[in-house]
């Protein structure tokens, strides 16, 4: 009996031990098996429920394993380097100034955007492609008698020409749309053109929030500016214009492309997309090339990630990549700054773009300059989170993160609503420059459409060195970042069309 109790429990136990065993084992494969077998997926945080701190020490796990299948497109970056398309891609950097700020004038480091935008289109032959968020390119579409709404009503009268001189014009407009009043696209779908509304409040709980335009698929056009009359005389706008460069034309052409067949009824996200929206031009393998003595590197990238076929870098990769690389500056100007959900309830701390500031201040001793927008309808939450980055410096330990909130003068515009803001999105370092489309705060990165450009230049001619466009970005930000316009933190409280004090 004893010895038959015994092995009872002697079996039992050995139940309980292989059992034990096979759970440590499957333990084990979990820890160190799985990722050999299964590349990890990256992971920026934007999964739902994830919170990850990053840091650069990320980054050479990025490099090694970032996007796992870029390899296989290298056969077809053969055929889509620049030179087959015999480009000559000239970068020009575009802005709008809000009219009445006397101490910002155009310099030729950017020029204005309205000249720029009706040039493009003058010498369209044959396509325009527009991906935007809204329209609203009359004053009248906001009730609104001023004429400064006149630039963009010529806008909207020379697209109707460009129709009329058969140059075929397809818009990709978020849906549900702000600009409810505003008869803009019916006017050029009765005169032609095609248009998709795309549904993104339901696939994606954001929006379309791109800005950028193809034309006769070698010029492009990518920028903070919305299809809005205010984005050329109210409010301060900065992009670039790509010219004959058909290379990065066709390759931004694939996200207007995931954009379009989302406007078709009852689309749903492909997962995966489809090979031929796949991209060999991203952050591991930009463009590289010579223009005009000018070498030059450069990609799009592109938000949310589920918007991202194969090879396309997200654009927050795009954004942290371009601060983990600064060594001497980083030079921000972004129109809201949170280091939170903005959208989501119940809202979430998201401190990605954050910690990615304070390790380049904090471990190599990046100066970090941040302008920062504020108007009549900004939201006065925002100031605590910069008035903590700003706590950082630290002269004796080099530590330097200086913020500065732009604030445009509404002067005698009060009857122009949202407007009279600095609308821009951008950053330049030593090394870099990205212009994006996005507010830097999580739901721009996770769930809203969104692209990015980063880029880089050097001259090839130390002889006749012309600016480079992270020179002329820097130009812009330093013209700025000195006017009257920038006020620092300790000089905030009772500024006027700040919301700060209102
Ligand atoms: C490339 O473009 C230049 C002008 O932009 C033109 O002169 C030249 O003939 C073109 N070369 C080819 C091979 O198409
Ligand atoms: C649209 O028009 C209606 C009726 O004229 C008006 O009440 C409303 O404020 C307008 N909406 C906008 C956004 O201008
Ligand atoms: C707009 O204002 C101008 C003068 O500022 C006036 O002549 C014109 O009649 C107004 N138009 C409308 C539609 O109110
Ligand atoms: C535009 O195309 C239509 C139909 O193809 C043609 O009848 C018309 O003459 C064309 N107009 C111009 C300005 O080329
Ligand atoms: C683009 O290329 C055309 C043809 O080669 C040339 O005439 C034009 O000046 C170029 N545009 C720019 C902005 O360089
Ligand atoms: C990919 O191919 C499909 C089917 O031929 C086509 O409908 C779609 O427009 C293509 N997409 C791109 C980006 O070329
Ligand atoms: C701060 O920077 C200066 C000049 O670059 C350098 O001489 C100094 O050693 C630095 N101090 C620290 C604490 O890193
Ligand atoms: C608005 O103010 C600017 C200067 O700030 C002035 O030049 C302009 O004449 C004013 N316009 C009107 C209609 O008062
Ligand atoms: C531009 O970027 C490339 C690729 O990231 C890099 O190798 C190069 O050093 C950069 N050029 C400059 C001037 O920073
Ligand atoms: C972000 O930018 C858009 C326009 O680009 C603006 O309408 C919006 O209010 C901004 N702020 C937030 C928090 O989304």
């Amino acid at each position: 009996m004893g010895t038959k109790k015994t092995m009872q429990v002697t079996s039992k136990f050995h139940i309980i031990g292989t059992i034990s065993m096979i759970w440590l084992l499957a333990v084990a494969f979990m820890l160190f098996l799985r990722p050999v077998i299964l590349p990890p997926v990256l992971n920026l945080g934007l999964e739902k429920e994830e919170v990850v701190i990053y840091g650069p020490w990320d980054n050479e796990r990025f490099a090694e394993e970032g996007q796992p299948n870029e390899g296989e497109l290298e056969e077809e970056a053969v055929k889509e380097e620049a030179w087959s398309y015999n480009d000559s891609c000239k970068f020009n950097l575009v802005e709008s100034i809000p009219q009445d700020l006397p101490y910002i004038s155009v310099r030729s480091a950017a020029q204005p955007l309205i000249q720029s935008w009706m040039e493009l289109l003058d010498s369209a032959q044959e396509s325009v492609h527009i991906a935007s968020y809204y329209w609203s390119l009359t004053g009248s579409d906001i009730g609104t008698n001023d004429s400064s709404s006149q630039p963009g009503e010529e806008l909207l009268a020379k697209l109707e020409t460009l129709l009329a001189r058969n140059v075929s014009l397809t818009v990709a407009t978020s849906d549900p749309t702000l600009a409810v009043n505003s008869t803009d696209l019916e006017v050029l779908m009765s005169k032609g053109a095609q248009v998709r509304k795309i549904p993104m409040k339901y696939l994606t709980h954001g929006v379309l929030h791109s800005k950028f335009w193809i034309v006769d698929m070698k010029h492009v056009y990518l920028g903070s500016a919305n299809m809005d009359w205010r984005s050329l005389t109210q409010v301060k706008e900065l992009g670039v214009v790509i010219y004959n460069c058909s290379s990065l034309a066709y390759d931004l052409e694939k996200t207007f492309q995931t954009y379009w067949v989302l406007g078709i009824p009852g689309a749903t996200i492909p997962k995966p997309w489809p090979q031929n929206y796949s991209t060999n031009i991203n952050w591991h393998h930009p463009l590289q090339e010579t223009f005009d003595k000018m070498v030059t590197t450069a990609y799009f990238s592109a938000s949310p990630p589920i918007l991202c076929p194969r090879g396309r870098t997200k654009d927050l990769e795009a954004l942290l990549s371009v601060i983990w690389g600064a060594e001497k500056f980083l030079y921000v100007s972004v129109m809201e700054y949170f280091p939170t959900s903005r959208f989501e309830h119940p809202v979430k701390y998201w401190p990605v773009i954050d910690n990615a500031l304070r390790e380049a201040a904090f471990n190599r001793h990046v100066l970090i300059h941040l302008l920062i927008s504020c108007g009549k309808n900004s939201d006065p939450s925002m100031f605590p989170y910069l008035k903590s980055l700003q706590a950082l410096t630290n002269p004796q330990t080099n530590i330097t993160i200086e913020v500065k909130i732009f604030i445009i003068p509404v002067g005698n515009h009060s009857n122009i609503p949202y407007s009279r803001v600095s609308h821009s999105k951008y950053a330049v370092t030593e090394k870099k420059a990205y212009l994006g489309t996005s507010n830097w705060s999580k739901d721009y990165f996770t769930n809203t459409a969104g692209v990015g450009l980063v880029i880089n230049q050097s001259s090839s001619d130390p002889q006749h060195s012309v600016p480079t466009i992270q020179d002329n970005l820097k130009s812009i930000f330093e013209r700025d970042w000195q006017s009257p316009y920038a006020v620092s933190l300790e000089e905030l409280p009772g500024q006027q069309d700040c919301v700060w004090h209102a």
